[in-house]
Order: structure tokens, then C-alpha cells, then sequence
């Protein structure tokens, strides 16, 4: 017996000196060898916040400097000649993003209202302009130019002095109209000039200073990761960074990295496959359907309604993924009504399906074999098998073909309400009885949940 136990404790030390001195090596081998930290695939939803000089003009999208100046794309062109001056430049928009109304408590409890367990908010998009005082920007960011606040830190003060939600900062690697970037990029990527002194500084500053526990990178610019160094830069971050216990990335850092490298897969925006993978994954989608900064001129049908949130939110959760839900505030800060009501109905839903979600994995099936619209979910603690149905059955009963059933041992619950009877059907699976409730009654609306004891 001492024997047993002394062996174990010899294994046990043996365990925790390997992990403690297990180093990534500056190759995606390595780097794509890290366990993905375990607070990411529990927490499931994220909120992800557009944000920056791109939500003054706020037309179209957040690519408008690039679609007006390089692409020359028509409603860009027309937009601004007759709205400004001629002359007018992408930088005369950087004092008029004010943030006069940017509170980031009132941000914060919306977001916490939405059972989001995380945000990622654009510290800096593709026009460069830095949402925190960057040593590295000259002067194209937030604490010289318009707000003067340090946006970047106020967001994470209040979210950590307010709330559980983790902090997740987006970086994009390229600036369309940076000079060093574009020298580089004339030079077929053989220097790098601005990735040693633009971005990788910056993604060094980010880390050291706001110690984010997500971090999203965007934006290649088609430049391969070695240009950006980025299997460097990972390494540090896994090995000696303040987080590197615990920071997320995602598999944007170069040509080809995409749903390949890295932590976690993007693989595309508002990727949602309808099927597991085998590598954890997030949906990035947007509520206004058409852009993820925010646009002035949007009307209600380009938003997507809280059923299509909650939709695409069951499917991603039952096939493996996360969903960031992506609102894009105004120029002066606010985040509109419209993105504040989505987010506190997804918040209403989830207070009392949150059990099927939050710390839940893929079951063996993902969607149901007979009635569409039913998709899955497993919570291994409770060996609890969760069916979700977007519709409510307009015939007192709904079949659920895919569980196993057994006789005095499985029982169906509504969650927030109570159990329900249910018989086997021949064919295999399960008939369940729903009740008939008043739109009072209703536990909650948009989808339901049917939760599985004693099933498999
Ligand atoms: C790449 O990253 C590594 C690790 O941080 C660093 O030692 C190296 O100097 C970096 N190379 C360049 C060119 O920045
Ligand atoms: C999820 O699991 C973690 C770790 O086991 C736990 O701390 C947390 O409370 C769980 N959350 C929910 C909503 O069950
Ligand atoms: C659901 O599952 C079936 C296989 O059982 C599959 O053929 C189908 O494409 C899945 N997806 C949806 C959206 O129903
Ligand atoms: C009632 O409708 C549900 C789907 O909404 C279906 O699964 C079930 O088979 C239907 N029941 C009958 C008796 O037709």
C-alpha cells in the first residue's frame, strides 16, 4: 500500500514538473500542440464589439476607408462628395469620434445581461486607429485624437470591477494604408519593417498592459505568419506572457493559418458548418446582417431577430462551437436599443435553457433524425442528454427519434417548468407529451428545452 501510494506521488511530481517546464517552441507544431484553456469551451457565448473611426461615418460598413479610397467602390464615393467637403479625409474623422456618451458600466451590464461569458472588443481594426494610448500609432489613436480616453482600459476596468466576464481583446495584424505595411508588401513581404515596428509591439503592449484572456487576430493582410512572426510571438505569449496560464487565441496569424493554426478555429465569418468538428471552433456573426461596425442607415429587416439569434446559437453550442455575437456602437458610444434589446432576450432565454448550454459538449448526435429543428446537447456531470426544438409542436407532442429510452429509468423534464409524460415509440426514440400552456405559462419563447435523464 505505502508502495502504491509512493509511486503515485512519484508520477504525481512527475506530472507537475513536466507540465510546469513544458515550452512552446516557436513552430505551429508546437504551438498547435497547447490545450485549448477550459473557461473558453464552457462558456460558450461571447459578445464582440466593432468599434473605431470607422463608426463616424458609419455608412456601409467598417471597411468605408478602404472601399472608398482604394476600391472606389460607388456608394462610397457618392456618400462622401455629397456629404463632405472635397478635400476630406479618412483621418478628419478621427476628432469626430467623440464617445461623448461611452459608459462602460451601463456596456457592461448590458452585455452581462446577455449570459454572454466573454467579450472581444477591436482594439484596433484595419484602419489602424488604436482605441488605447499606442506608443507605436502616432498619435491614430483614442488618447490624442477624439475621445482622449483610454477606451480600451475603461472597458476592462468595468468589466472586471462589475462582472464574471472575461476580457477578450481583437488586434488586426495589417493596416490597409499603413506606409511600412504597404513598403513591405512591396517588397513581396522580404522585410518587416511594420510588423517589428507596428504590430507586433502593439500585440506585446496589449497583452503586458490589459493582460486579456482572449485574444483575436485578424487580418493577414495576405502576408504570411512567418512574416508577422507569429509562431514567435505565440511562443512567447504560451510561454512567458502575465496570461500565458490562461489566454485564448483563435487561427487568424498569417496566409493560410485560418481554420488550421493556432487555438481555436474561425475558419470563416459567421461560420456555422451544421456538423461537429473535431478541432473547438467559433461562429463570429453579426446582428445587423450586413456589417459589423455599426451603420446609420440599416433598417429593422437587416437585423436578425432574437429567434434567429437563439437558432444560430443552438446549432453552433450542439455541433461544438462557440458564438460571438457581434454589436457595433455609434460614434458617440452608445450601443443602440436595438443591439441592447437582441442581447437582454438572448440573456432571457439563456436564464432558463443556460443548462443545456454553458458547460455543455456535443452529444453523439447532433440534430434529430425525425423532427428537424432539434438539435442536441450532453452534460457529462449529470449524464444529461438536452433536446432543443425552435418549434413549438401545434400537436400536443413532438418525437424525439435519436435517445434510447428506458421504461422506469428515463425521464423528460420542460426546463423551467416541470416533468413531462412521455412513451416509447415503436421505430425507437421517444414521444413526448408537451403541456398546453397559456403565452404566460410559457417558461420562455423562441426554443425550448427537453432535458434526458436516465437516457443514452
Ligand atoms: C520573433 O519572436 C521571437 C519570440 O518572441 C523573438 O525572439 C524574435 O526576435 C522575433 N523575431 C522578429 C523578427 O521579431
Ligand atoms: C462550469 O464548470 C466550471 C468548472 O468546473 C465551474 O466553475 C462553473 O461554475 C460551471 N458553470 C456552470 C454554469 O455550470
Ligand atoms: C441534421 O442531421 C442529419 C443527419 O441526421 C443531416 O443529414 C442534416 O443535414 C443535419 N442538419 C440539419 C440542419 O438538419
Ligand atoms: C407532431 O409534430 C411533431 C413535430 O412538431 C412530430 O415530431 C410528431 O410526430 C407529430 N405527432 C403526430 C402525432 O403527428
Amino acid at each position: 500500500m505505502a508502495f502504491v501510494h509512493r509511486v503515485g506521488f512519484v508520477i504525481l511530481l512527475f506530472m507537475v514538473s513536466y507540465c510546469m517546464c513544458k515550452r512552446y517552441e516557436p513552430t505551429w507544431e508546437s504551438i498547435d500542440s497547447r490545450p485549448i484553456p477550459g473557461w473558453y469551451d464552457e462558456a460558450k457565448v461571447g459578445i464582440f464589439i466593432h468599434w473605431g473611426v470607422f463608426s463616424v461615418p458609419s455608412f456601409g460598413s467598417e471597411w468605408f476607408w478602404c472601399y472608398w479610397r482604394d476600391k472606389k467602390l460607388r456608394p462610397y464615393v457618392d456618400f462622401m462628395n455629397k456629404n463632405y467637403p472635397p478635400g476630406f479625409t479618412y483621418a478628419d474623422f478621427g476628432p469626430m469620434f467623440t464617445a461623448e456618451f461611452f459608459n462602460p458600466k451601463q456596456w457592461v451590464d448590458i452585455f452581462a445581461s446577455s449570459g454572454a461569458k466573454y467579450i472581444v472588443l477591436t482594439t484596433k481594426h484595419h484602419e489602424g486607429f488604436t482605441l488605447w494610448g499606442s506608443k507605436n500609432s502616432w498619435n491614430w489613436n483614442a488618447v490624442d485624437v477624439g475621445p482622449r480616453r483610454d477606451l480600451v482600459g475603461e472597458l476592462a476596468t468595468a468589466l472586471r470591477s462589475d462582472s464574471n466576464l472575461h476580457l477578450g481583446l481583437y488586434h488586426s495584424l495589417f493596416e490597409w494604408f499603413h506606409p511600412l505595411f504597404r513598403e513591405d508588401k512591396a517588397n513581396a513581404y522580404k522585410t518587416n519593417y511594420f510588423p517589428t515596428t507596428k504590430a507586433l509591439p502593439e500585440l506585446y503592449d496589449l497583452i503586458n498592459t490589459y493582460k486579456p484572456e482572449v485574444l483575436w487576430s485578424d487580418g493577414d493582410g495576405n502576408a504570411p505568419a512567418t512574416y508577422w512572426n507569429s509562431t514567435g510571438f505565440l511562443a512567447w505569449l504560451y510561454n512567458d506572457s502575465p496570461v500565458k496560464d490562461f489566454v485564448v487565441t483563435n487561427d487568424r496569424w498569417g496566409l493560410g493559418t485560418i481554420c488550421n493554426h493556432g487555438g481555436y478555429y474561425t475558419c470563416a465569418d459567421r461560420y456555422n458548418p451544421g456538423h461537429l468538428l473535431k478541432h473547438k471552433w467559433e461562429n463570429c456573426m453579426t446582428i445587423d446582417q450586413k456589417s459589423w461596425g455599426y451603420r446609420r442607415e440599416a433598417v429593422l429587416s437587416d437585423y436578425l431577430s432574437t429567434a434567429d439569434i437563439i437558432k444560430t446559437l443552438v446549432e453552433t453550442v450542439s455541433c461544438g462551437g462557440n458564438l460571438l455575437v457581434n454589436v457595433g456602437p455609434t460614434h458617440d458610444g452608445r450601443i443602440a436599443p436595438i443591439f441592447e434589446e437582441r442581447l437582454r432576450e438572448m440573456g432571457q432565454w439563456l436564464k432558463v435553457n443556460g443548462e443545456a448550454i454553458y458547460n455543455s459538449t456535443a452529444w453523439r448526435a447532433q440534430n434529430d433524425t425525425i423532427t428537424p429543428a432539434l438539435w442536441y446537447t450532453f452534460r457529462p456531470q449529470e449524464k444529461a442528454i438536452y433536446a432543443i426544438t425552435l418549434s413549438w409542436p401545434s400537436n400536443g407532442s413532438i418525437i424525439l427519434g435519436e435517445p434510447k429510452v428506458s421504461q422506469g429509468q428515463t425521464q423528460v423534464a420542460l426546463l423551467g417548468y416541470k416533468q413531462l409524460k412521455w412513451e416509447p415509440v415503436a421505430a425507437g426514440g421517444l414521444r413526448v407529451y408537451m403541456p398546453q400552456l397559456s403565452p404566460s405559462e410559457m417558461p420562455c419563447s423562441w426554443a425550448w428545452t427537453l432535458k434526458l435523464t436516465g437516457a443514452s
